[in-house]
């Protein structure tokens, strides 16, 4: 008999056939033909190498500030349900971040927080415009249609995973009013993009204005949303609701958290609705004091700001020292801590060798993608830059 179990690393999913017997631990091909050639190295590969590697920015650990809050967290009893104090403080440290009324619902994941957002801002005969490189669209395993009651996401092209005003202008009148077709009901924007590009606020605005103009609800997938503010040195009203954003993915785990995202409603009609979504999402957590108590530190001293600042910073170093490299060219808009490059197979096999972990062939042949996280420092950058530039 065949055991099959799933470890999930970021988008890809790698599967281990094993016997019954706990014996004969093998790699099997990906199930479903994705290559997965730099994964499943990553998958074999010691965990140091993968800290040491690129392969997500949730490859990385946790901020220490992070870990410490959890610890405090357990130390006496506290109401369950989010009804603690440390929810109530957390909760007023995201208002005061965010200059406004709002509410915040903890969740495990970034997918549970897109699903549920969502589906409290459509009607299942709705629609959802989104970029064709959307992570709702392509990495969340049909959660956005499944948690709406089968709302079809509808896919709009624009450079650099950014979407094309021009396509939004006409989608958001396709149909309109037709019983055969889909209600077009929210934009969802993702910022930073999923090829590492961040919006300008000129852009985000020429998209939010179409689709307030046309009546549809506002969705930012901000699963690198501090980068993005940093990168922009913005405020998180500026990015959001100032621009009519209804509802925020607001990423913490890829930034120093350890399992804690959130979904940030600015609209407290939403409110009722998203509690019980929540609930029936699996997401409302009886031990929520230690989701909370991760999404606390993360807004606490600026660390949420300076994390980010450093996987930026760490990102524009890799950029920079391989910018004169002939055979390793980054194709992505600078900003972020994604890159995207085209790498020869005999570059990307021989930084594998040396044990340095990415992405890599699942887009297009030769195409890699290099994300920087928090953790990572100078000289582990300078280290990689090194090796790219000696065996390229
Ligand atoms: C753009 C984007 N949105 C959402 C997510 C959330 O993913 P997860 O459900 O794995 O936390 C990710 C993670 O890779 C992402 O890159």
């Amino acid at each position: 008999m065949l055991i099959v179990a799933e470890h999930s690393i970021d988008s890809l999913s790698a599967v281990v056939i094993r016997s019954s017997s706990g014996r004969g631990l093998r790699p099997a091909p990906h199930p479903i033909g994705i290559p997965y050639f730099s994964f499943q190295k990553a998958a074999m590969t010691p965990t140091d190498s993968i800290l040491r590697g690129y392969l997500s920015d949730n490859a990385a650990g946790a901020s220490p500030q992070i870990l410490a809050a959890v610890v405090a967290a357990s130390a006496g009893p506290a109401a369950p349900y989010g009804n603690d104090a440390l929810t109530a403080q957390m909760r007023a440290k995201m208002a005061a971040a965010f200059e406004c009324e709002l509410d915040v619902f903890a969740v495990g994941t970034g997918s549970a927080a897109n699903g549920i957002g969502l589906a409290a801002l459509t009607r299942p005969w709705g629609s959802i415009l989104a970029h064709r490189d959307s992570h709702i669209q392509n990495d969340e395993a049909g959660a956005p249609e499944f948690f709406t009651d089968g709302s079809k996401i509808v896919l709009l092209g624009g450079e650099h995973s950014k979407i094309d005003p021009d396509e939004l202008r006409a989608a958001v009148k396709a149909g309109v009013g037709d019983v055969h077709s889909v209600q077009a009901s929210v934009l969802s924007i993702t910022q930073v993009t999923e090829t590492g590009s961040v919006y300008t606020i000129d852009e985000l605005r020429v998209l939010t204005d179409i689709a307030r103009e046309a009546g549809l609800r506002i969705h930012m997938d901000g699963a690198r949303f501090a980068n993005a503010l940093v990168a922009l040195d913005v405020s998180p009203a500026e990015m959001t609701w100032k621009l009519g954003v209804d509802m925020l993915s607001f990423g913490a785990t890829k930034n120093g958290a350890l399992t804690a995202d959130a979904i940030v409603c600015f609209d407290p009609s939403l409110a009722t609705e998203l509690s019980f979504r929540h609930k029936r999402g699996g997401q409302l957590t009886s031990k929520m004091r230690f989701q909370t108590a991760q999404l606390d530190a993360y807004l606490t001293d600026d660390l949420w700001f300076d994390n980010a600042r450093q996987a930026n910073a760490m990102a524009a170093r890799l950029r920079a020292g391989i910018a004169d490299v002939a055979g390793a060219t980054v194709m992505s808009e600078p900003g972020s801590n994604i890159l995207f490059a085209n790498f020869s197979s005999e570059l990307t096999t021989a930084l594998f060798d040396r044990g340095f972990g990415f992405y890599a062939n699942r887009w297009e042949p030769g195409v890699v993608r290099i994300v920087v996280s928090f953790a990572h420092q100078p000289a582990d950058i300078d280290e990689f830059v090194a090796a790219i530039r000696e065996l390229a």
